[in-house]
């Protein structure tokens, strides 16, 4: 492909994401790609990059278009980025979009005028809002604002980095050193992480899907926060425990591996295909002790199994806030209306699982969220609703998990962020029930 080529299929990946703004990205980039066979990967990469360079900072960058009274168009919003974000020059883009075979069509002279009045424009503009400023959007701002304060800066910009490869060794296969041996083995050096006993880091984001280590089960992909939410809800071999919102198993495979395959698991969900996805992932890691179980609307199981779990871990669906260093799209997809009704959603579900939690059992619940509406205030919500419970302060609990590792913060709850821990933000909350 030539660099004009791939600007053209870069534009049309734009549209085909406008085109479904409520789509997760990295699924539309898969049907744009799945149906042009004929982009090759290297090319693929490259399109990506120029497409991902945009979505990443399509809030600043619409802002620049909106400024100048331009329509944030897929050939506009791709020309700001290479001016503003790249630093081309206006006779380089219209060098590119010359109508020749797979470039972009040329400049039409309205196209001409806003270029030239966008170039030289600093991407940080002095009249930008803060939340423009920040890459954040309107919806999250107060909510960030109210977890960060004078950190807020440093977290948005820790939010705008790529995020590195976490891995989690398998310790039903191996040990933490024998993966890295493993890893280093097939080219891929990877590091211990400060807080997770079993987290393997590797800084240099390669593929690992086809190495050896993989495929053998030693090692899952995990972020360290997921890892920290799987330690601090602390199944034991021999418990019962249910992971209530199992999706595609990644923090039951940690549980099964903390239980050394002994006990029994309960892995439920609302979604059979995320279910069966979790099955294949079970197999590999070589875990046995584990059920799957779809909650369907009205479901008798809960009564009939109430009151039986040591744990219960809640992993909620939430805005995700927490991982927007990974799906740099997802910030643009969530609103303020997602917001409400996810957490009116977490109320329902922590409601649910608790009936499932033993005299003297635990609750879990987590988030991948940074927003307090979805954290400390549902837990100081469900607290209201439910006296028989009560907080066992995370950090607390934290020297008998993690012997020798300094805890990571203070307070009653676990909260993870991106610039403060270097992992994606993770809420955790353990509660329990009062014997
Ligand atoms: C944050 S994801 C779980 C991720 C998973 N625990 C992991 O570590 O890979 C939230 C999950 O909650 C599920 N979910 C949504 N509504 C639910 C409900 N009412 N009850 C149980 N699970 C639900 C979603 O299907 C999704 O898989």
């Amino acid at each position: 492909m030539t660099p004009a080529g791939r600007i053209q299929a870069a534009i049309e990946l734009l549209a085909a994401l406008d085109a479904e703004p409520r789509r997760p990205a990295d699924a539309i980039a898969n049907d744009y790609f799945r149906a042009r066979r004929f982009i090759g990967s290297g090319d693929r990469r490259a399109v990506s990059e120029l497409a991902w360079g945009a979505v990443r900072q399509r809030i600043r960058l619409d802002w620049h278009l909106a400024r100048i009274g331009a329509q944030p168009t897929p050939r506009l919003v791709l020309a700001a980025q290479l001016l503003l974000v790249e630093g081309w020059p206006p006779q380089k883009i219209a060098g590119h979009f010359t109508g020749d075979r797979f470039a972009p069509a040329p400049l039409e002279p309205g196209e001409v005028e806003l270029v030239r009045r966008l170039a030289g424009t600093p991407l940080l503009h002095a009249e930008m809002p803060e939340g423009v400023r920040l890459n954040l959007p309107d919806w999250a701002l107060p909510g960030l604002r109210a977890r960060f304060g004078e950190q807020l800066a440093a977290e948005a910009a820790a939010m705008e980095a790529a995020a590195p490869l976490d891995l989690r060794a398998n310790l039903l296969r191996t040990t933490r050193e024998s993966a890295r041996l493993a890893l280093a083995g097939e080219g891929i050096p990877a590091e211990p992480m400060p807080f997770s006993p079993w987290g393997l880091r590797v800084t240099d984001r390669r593929p690992i899907s086809a190495t050896a280590a993989f495929k053998e089960g030693l090692v899952e992909v995990q972020d360290e926060g997921s890892q920290l939410i799987a330690l601090v809800t602390d199944a034991q071999p021999g418990m019962r425990v249910a992971d209530y919102c199992a999706g595609a198993a990644g923090k039951t495979l940690a549980l099964a591996a903390t239980m050394g395959n002994r006990g029994h698991i309960v892995a439920c969900d609302v979604s059979a295909t995320r279910l069966e996805g979790a099955g294949r992932r079970l197999r590999r890691a070589g875990v046995d002790n584990v059920e799957r179980h779809r909650l369907v609307p009205g479901d008798k199981w809960r009564k009939r199994r109430g009151r039986s779990f040591d744990r219960v871990l809640v992993d909620a669906p939430c805005t995700g806030s927490g991982t927007w260093r990974r799906n740099p799209d997802a910030r643009l997809r969530t609103t303020a209306r997602d917001l409400a009704e996810l957490s009116a959603k977490q109320s329902v579900i922590l409601d649910d699982a608790s009936d499932l939690v033993r005299s003297g059992g635990r609750l879990i619940y987590a988030t991948c969220s940074l927003l307090p509406e979805e954290d400390e205030m549902q837990i100081e919500r469900f607290l209201g609703r439910h006296p028989d419970f009560v907080v066992r302060p995370v950090l607390a609990l934290w020297a008998e998990l993690c012997p020798g590792v300094p805890a990571p913060g203070e307070g009653p709850y676990l909260a993870l962020s991106p610039a403060g821990h270097g992992t994606d933000g993770f809420f955790a909350a353990v509660l329990e029930r009062r014997p």
